[in-house]
């Protein structure tokens, strides 16, 4: 791969050995995968932040990075952590892993990242413009990143994206080509399935391209999904399968810029028979002890949806810390309460550490998080559109 001279004295170790380390990590990908040269980044999203998950090894890494004097070089956000960082302990979280946690988000901190503990960085400031190279992690943020926004990034790891943050660099390969942003199989979803605005199908029909076609690059017919839709089709695709991008003709900005990348013929279409086998796969119990929203964090509309339940359900609505702050948000805060809703910023039902805290089945609207919380979080899921949740 061709360096330039600057950066071969950042790989010598001439700015600094964070930088040196943080140079190894971007060149060895880009050996990996042929990229001719590395290019400049504008933003950096980085996941891999829960200690449930990252485990001492995570801390250990950042705080390593931090003490050697790593800074990041570009605006720069960071995924949910294990805990609400400012109410754990009457949620009950555990004292040692909510302790280290803490530790962790300092040494992001420390090295300049927002400590917004979210993964929805394009709610909250760090939304990428059509045609930007960028870095992220965080699985369901980079479809949303390529796809709605038409930015351009591969679906980084964590050390890739914390090696990105700092160099403001990344190697010229994947979806950063455009070679690689053509849409490859065609979905023909039955529309009277997405009427209405629920998130649910959207969720359901990602998770389902995912499983059938997981490298693909899908374009999507005759939706035109609203923005949690979107983030919900997102996060689906994401978690089945590899997927990183996807185009709908007419909507998304890259197939309106360009509508040759939905040339592609074969086609398959999306009924009710695959949509209730991904339910059926998905749906483990009935009577959950809680239910949890926000997966990705929840959006204000969203919110105002849960006004619509009964309130006698105890409720989670994950969601990132600056929209809990933003005025549009108090005024409705205590009517939440009013309705069993806890508003819990900087995690989420995946990578809290929820078997400790007591629970043993949740009720969630999201295929992520019914695919990942019973291994992630130790619990079982009943799988339901938000309307049967909170009735
Ligand atoms: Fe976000 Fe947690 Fe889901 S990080 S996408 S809410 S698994």
């Amino acid at each position: 791969m061709h360096l330039t001279q600057e950066q071969e004295k950042m790989l010598s170790g001439e700015r600094g050995e964070a930088t040196q380390k943080a140079m190894e990590i971007i060149v060895g990908l880009g050996d990996i995968y042929e990229a001719e040269k590395l290019i400049p980044i504008e933003s950096a999203h980085i996941s891999g932040i829960s200690m449930t998950t990252a485990g001492e090894a995570g801390l250990d890494f950042i705080e390593g990075m931090a003490e050697k004097g790593a800074e990041v070089s570009v605006p720069t956000t960071i995924n949910p952590a294990a805990i609400d960082l400012q109410r754990w302990e009457s949620l009950g979280a555990p004292k040692d892993i909510s302790e280290n946690q803490i530790k962790m988000i300092e040494s992001y901190e420390k090295i300049g990242a927002r400590a917004t503990c979210s993964c929805v960085p394009y709610m909250i400031g760090n939304e990428p413009n059509f045609g930007e190279d960028i870095a992220w992690s965080e699985s369901s943020a980079v479809v949303y990143a390529n796809s709605v926004c038409g930015a351009r990034t591969n679906r980084e790891g964590a050390p890739s994206a914390l090696a990105s943050a700092i160099t403001g660099l990344t190697p010229l390969y994947g979806y950063h080509l455009d070679e690689n942003r053509f849409g490859d199989i065609r979905i023909k979803p039955d529309p009277e399935l997405f009427e209405g605005n629920s998130t649910f199908p959207y969720s359901v029909l990602g998770y389902w391209i995912g499983k059938e076609f997981p490298e693909a690059v899908p374009v999507i017919e005759n939706l035109n999904p609203n923005p949690d839709q979107s983030k919900a089709l997102g996060a689906g695709l994401a978690t089945s399968g590899a997927i990183a991008l996807y185009h709908i003709p007419e909507a998304t900005p890259e197939a309106k810029k360009n509508s040759e990348v939905c040339g592609t013929k074969r086609g398959v279409s999306f009924g009710s028979e695959e949509f209730e086998s991904i339910v059926e796969e998905l749906d483990q119990v009935s009577e959950p002890d809680l239910i949890c929203i926000g997966c990705p964090h929840v959006s204000l509309d969203e919110l105002e949806k849960l006004l619509e339940g009964s309130g006698s359900k105890e409720i989670w609505a994950c969601l990132p810390r600056d929209l809990k702050e933003s005025s549009d948000l108090k005024k409705i805060s205590s009517q939440l309460e009013e309705s069993n809703v806890k508003l819990v910023c900087d995690t989420c039902m995946v990578v809290a550490p929820l078997s400790e805290m007591g629970y043993s089945r949740i009720g969630v609207n999201s295929a992520k998080a019914a695919h990942y919380a019973p291994s992630l979080a130790g619990v079982k899921v009943h799988f339901a559109p938000l309307e049967e949740l909170i009735k």
